[in-house]
């Protein structure tokens, strides 16, 4: 009992300091998900050992604690949160309770609302005039920001028709536009050399700025979600929507989203709808919020401690799981770099199962500081790429393993070297590595290399293994009765990548360098060397200053082409290949006409998001091949913006300085000819 009194108390500990860091300083340091994860872990706990529970546990709390730079005020009632679902099942369980209560003559009618993402006020006009505005604070007293307030312009001063109650309670979300977010976040970087972390965290930051007129600069918005009468009004407005219709009739914001639903398939479409939209708004959103419309039955429902018992937070799934490292694989890529890679317990992350996530470098294993067993926070970065953004240390176990980047290969065992200006640590055996020997030449006979039909990664894996081939070059002296040798290899099959063999030696310039896979020459470097140069030789005796000239390469990939030429066995292998295997390309290959024929055709382009017909490199490929050149950031001097699923601030910025964007279905119909 003792060690779970423990844990529970530093639970308690740890999370009420993490409280502070968020709700009192509008500075977290941990993540929603981590928070959440303890914040379970505590209620787990509290749950199983009922008498540990003190009225000072934050699972007992409804919010933040105070800051003292501001006054007190005392609510007229408390400022409740929300119960939270994440599935369709947290939400008909609510609906079922909701149900109970409801006379079956009645309507049932569900208000749904956007869960606007920023904080939460309370507004107090008296014969219409604003005459108190304080924050939640802890639930019961918040702080007076009424000086505040007033500076923004979406918070009418004096309210406006007629009716107007004596007193009037308005309660809603303050918050920032995204777009409005970058530009402070520009400014704020420039004066103070630092950022807010999100719109949430800088509207706060505005809105409970010392200097009111920091406030009336920060172009803060106000949506107003609820409202209190105190007059006979109340029983004239029966319900939650009319109410707020009313408080817009008198001037005040109101979300135009706001819908009534009457069955829990219209609840689910609106959930839906903003779920796919949400990244199209500009203001953050993250969930929905269904209230009982009736206010007769909102009053029957009544409140738990925390929350109402007639509303509910539909949330959107969090692009954030927790999870458990098991193991760490350093991985040998095809150039001998060595990738660390983390194993963990199977997670969902939107819709997704996933269990590794690479770890980069040495650099990312000392800044998570990897332990393991670790719990570790896990998102899907462009909600597509699995990465490792933190550890939780306090759910660390004593003596654990801390991971360790290898010194030798190991594959090979070689030492590993270090290249600081590249920041990666390399096995540098070459082909006499396996793990590179194997990579590489999948590499080679790979489809956007000499691609050769029906040799893949496991027939090539056998010829290594039986020492059928050892270098790229061996594989054009294979003959069908080695083929046949092989595993699942037929006469068929070894006539069908015979064949391919001798095709594949007609090929293109850039194709047969980006075969070489030399470090950092991708698809588009090789594309640009092969422009640039022309003829094979002079790709082969180009000096660094020569490749660095080039737009879009720069001082490493030149050193790495430099490098690779600089060694004579590469060299007699290229001269080989072209002269002994019989491998060549036209000089001039491609189709002008094609090229000129679509709007992209010398235009700057800027990729963001993620897209369902094409890969980012396929994408980029299809676009330089029509003459378009990639750039990586929105400027003035970008033509157009081509954005996919999930896209970034990129989409705001080239919105706000007018950039003609594109969506993915544009630019389908825009690159067929
Ligand atoms: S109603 C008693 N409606 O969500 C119910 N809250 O997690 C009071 N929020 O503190 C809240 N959008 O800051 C309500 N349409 C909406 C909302 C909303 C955002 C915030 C609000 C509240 C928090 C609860």
């Amino acid at each position: 009992m003792t060690s779970i009194k423990n844990k529970i108390d530093k639970l308690r500990k740890n999370i009420l300091n993490y409280e502070h860091f968020y709700h009192t300083l509008d500075q977290p340091i941990i993540s929603d998900a981590e928070y959440d994860y303890l914040l379970h872990q505590l209620y787990n706990l509290e749950s199983k050992n009922k008498k540990l529970i003190t009225s000072d546990s934050p699972t007992q709390k409804i919010g933040s604690n105070l800051l003292t730079k501001f006054k007190k005020i005392t609510h007229f009632f408390p400022m409740l949160s929300l119960e939270n679902t994440f599935d369709v099942n947290g939400y008909f369980n609510f609906e079922k309770k909701i149900v109970k209560f409801i006379d079956i003559n009645k309507s049932k009618d569900f208000c749904c609302e956007l869960k606007l993402d920023g904080i939460a006020i309370s507004i107090i006009y008296e014969e219409g005039v604003l005459v108190r505005a304080a924050t939640r604070g802890n639930g019961f007293q918040g702080e007076n920001i009424t000086a505040n307030a007033r500076m923004i312009q979406s918070i009418p001063l004096k309210l406006k028709g007629t009716n107007i109650p004596k007193r009037l309670e308005v309660r809603g979300e303050v918050f920032m536009l995204k777009s409005d977010f970058l530009q402070l976040n520009k400014k704020y970087k420039i004066n103070h050399n630092k950022y807010f972390s999100n719109p949430r965290n800088a509207a706060a930051g505005s809105l409970r700025h010392i200097n009111p007129k920091i406030t009336a600069e920060r172009k803060l918005i106000f949506s107003c979600y609820a409202c209190y009468f105190f007059t006979e009004i109340e029983k004239e407005l029966t319900t939650h929507y009319t109410r707020l219709m009313q408080c817009s009739s008198w001037g005040l914001p109101v979300d135009k989203n706001i819908i009534l639903c009457s069955s829990h398939i219209e609840v689910i479409d609106f959930y839906k709808k903003f779920e796919k939209k949400r990244n199209f708004l500009d203001f953050d959103i993250d969930g929905i919020v269904v209230k009982v419309n009736s206010i007769e039955l909102q009053k029957k429902l009544g409140c738990n401690t925390k929350s109402p018992r007639w509303a509910i937070a539909f949330k959107f799934f969090s692009a954030e799981r927790i999870s458990v490292l098991r193991y760490v694989k350093f991985e040998v890529g095809r150039t001998g770099v060595i990738t660390p890679v983390a194993y963990f317990d199977p997670i969902c992350i939107s819709g997704v199962l996933i269990k590794k996530a690479s770890l980069y470098n040495k650099h990312e294993i000392e800044r998570l500081n990897l332990h393991i067993n670790d719990s570790i926070i896990i998102c899907r970065s462009g909600d597509v790429i699995p990465k490792v953004l933190n550890v939780v240390k306090t759910m660390r176990y004593k003596n654990a393993k801390k991971i360790v980047f290898p010194v030798l290969c190991p594959v090979c065992s070689t030492k590993l070297l270090e290249n600081s200006e590249e920041k990666v640590i390399r096995c540098h055996a070459g082909l006499t590595c396996d793990a590179q020997k194997k990579k590489a030449l999948h590499h080679f006979f790979s489809k956007k290399s000499l691609y050769i039909n029906g040799l893949g990664p496991k027939i090539i894996d056998e010829l290594i293994k039986k020492e059928f081939v050892n270098k790229p070059i061996d594989v054009f002296y294979l003959k069908d009765i080695d083929l046949i040798k092989l595993k699942n290899v037929g006469m068929k099959k070894s006539i069908k990548i015979m064949n391919s063999i001798s095709q594949c030696k007609n090929t293109t310039f850039k194709c047969f360098i980006y075969a070489l896979g030399i470090p950092g020459v991708g698809e588009i470097v090789s594309e640009k060397i092969a422009n640039y140069f022309i003829k094979l030789d002079k790709l082969m005796n180009a000096d660094i200053l020569k490749l660095n000239s080039i737009e879009g390469i720069g001082k490493i990939i030149a050193n790495n082409i430099f490098n690779y030429f600089s060694i004579v066995s590469n060299c007699d292998m290229v001269r080989e290949l072209i002269k002994k295997a019989g491998v060549f390309w036209d000089v001039q290959r491609g189709s002008e006409l094609k090229i000129k024929q679509t709007i992209f055709f010398n235009k700057k382009i800027v990729l963001t998001g993620v897209f369902s017909n094409y890969s980012r490199i396929e994408l980029e490929k299809i676009l330089i091949d029509l003459g378009a050149n990639i750039s990586t950031n929105v400027s003035k001097k970008t033509d157009f913006l081509i954005y996919g699923k999930s896209f970034g601030s990129k989409f705001y910025k080239a919105k706000n300085i007018r950039i003609r964007i594109i969506s993915e279905k544009e630019l389908n119909s825009l690159i067929q000819i």
